[in-house]
């Protein structure tokens, strides 16, 4: 093929592959359970292995378990990624990650196919461990990958259970003892371009079937302990209480209420994860456990609602005569995609007359990490109904395969225009 020609989208070849994709840690409400470090997760890491490789890429793991398969280049120019994650949270929808590692697949193998002549390296990349995970390290294999996770932090780490992340990584084909070489730098690692759910509903309000990403929201996760005192659930009255899941509650509609009263869009805050310790019926909770996150386009106000929930919770627990702890787990600036990639691909867009919205991406991806060392950029398809995270997440296979394209045209003219004075 001329490298002015085309390769195209490949809808059904895409579709049977994400199908049986889906099969992997199927749910019976139409849903996945893909897990880091599961049995699930090696299956979808096989599939992946055994897909790429049949058609003819350099199928590598680094040593945070992240999968790349590459398309050598004609010359010797920094690699072109594409792709996302393939674990799911718990209980998750069969779109997020995956429809990018699988866009990814199709592309490359619509660009081999047709016999495009690419200058750069082209590379499918899957991210280890993208969602959290009981090693409280989410987006575990980017934030390696961009140099953002310590070899010290990682060897140290443990999940709930008191597993180590060595043995969780070494089981998925990685070495923690050599993880610095799974870094990359911009010589290295050119661009990267990654195609997700929108998991919201401004697209379909829009009534647009495609959006170019501008930025990824900052996310801030604290790890917080309240203790408070087990005791008799009959015999102690009312009054002699100090009950953890109590003071836990009413340190969670504080910080309700302190996120409401700021009255911005691009500000929200979870309490997602919560345990009570004993758990028992007749037993007053000795202590709670939770994680906070916080949300927010710009760091300062994240920051300012992080030291504002601490001081109220503190508040909380002195009135309530219990203890309160608390541990960052995650402290993620927001950022932005690159403007090169953004024009590239509004460029491309326009040029396949494919409507677009501009988007803020108020969920986290691994392109936010990506961004901090190289071109990264990301486009987003609609989720119907906006739902996300749960298993009824859902996308209309049409709009995918407009946003394959444009993935399709974007990786050509980046590979076209990028270095093009080497
Ligand atoms: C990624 O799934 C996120 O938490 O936004
Ligand atoms: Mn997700
Ligand atoms: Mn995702």
């Amino acid at each position: 093929m001329e490298n002015s020609a085309k390769a195209s989208f490949s809808g059904d070849r895409f579709w049977a592959n994400f199908l049986t994709f889906s099969k992997i840690g199927a749910l019976s409400q139409g849903g996945v359970e893909r897990p880091f470090g599961s049995a699930e997760d090696l299956e979808a890491r096989k599939y992946l292995r055994d897909t790429c490789q049949t058609i003819g890429l350099d199928f590598q793991v680094d040593a945070i378990g992240n999968l790349w398969a590459v398309m050598p280049g004609s010359k010797d120019l920094p690699m072109i990624a594409v792709g996302s994650h393939h674990d799911s949270v718990p209980q998750g929808g069969r779109f997020d990650g995956a429809l990018g590692v699988l866009a990814a697949l199709e592309t490359l193998q619509a660009l081999k196919e047709g016999g495009y002549q690419n200058r750069h390296p082209l590379a499918l990349v899957s991210f280890t461990a993208e969602e959290p995970n009981p090693f409280n390290l989410s987006t575990m294999g980017s934030r390696t990958v961009a140099g953002r996770l310590r070899k010290d932090t990682l060897l140290l780490s443990k999940d709930w259970n008191g597993r180590t992340l060595q043995d969780a990584i070494r089981a998925v084909g990685g070495n923690l003892e050599q993880v610095e070489e799974a870094r990359k730098n911009s010589s290295e690692l050119g661009a990267f371009l990654e195609l997700h759910i929108e998991q919201g509903k401004r697209l379909e309000r829009a009534q647009k079937p495609l959006a170019v990403v501008t930025g990824i929201c900052g996310i801030y996760r604290l790890e917080v302990t309240v203790t408070g005192e087990a005791n008799h659930a009959g015999t102690t009255m009312l009054t002699d209480r100090h009950d953890a899941f109590l003071a836990a509650s009413e340190i969670a509609l504080a910080f309700e209420k302190m996120l409401l009263d700021q009255q911005q869009d691009e500000l929200v805050g979870t309490i997602g994860r919560f345990e009570i310790f004993p758990n028992a019926a007749n037993i007053i909770p000795g202590s709670a456990r939770f994680i906070v996150e916080i949300r927010a386009s710009s760091v300062n106000i994240m920051h300012e609602m992080a030291a504002l929930f601490q001081k109220e919770a503190q508040t909380i627990s002195a009135r309530r005569g219990v203890q309160f702890q608390a541990q960052v787990i995650l402290d993620q600036a927001p950022e932005a995609m690159d403007q090169f990639v953004i024009s590239t691909l509004e460029d491309v867009s326009t040029k396949l007359k494919i409507p677009y919205d501009r988007l803020f991406s108020m969920a986290g991806h691994d392109a936010t990490h990506m961004a901090s060392f190289t071109k990264a950029g990301m486009l987003f398809v609609p989720s119907i109904d906006g739902k996300s995270h749960c298993q009824d997440e859902e996308s209309r296979l049409e709009d995918i395969v407009l946003a394959g394209q444009v993935m399709i045209d974007s990786i050509i003219q980046l590979d076209q225009t990028m270095d093009t004075n080497s």
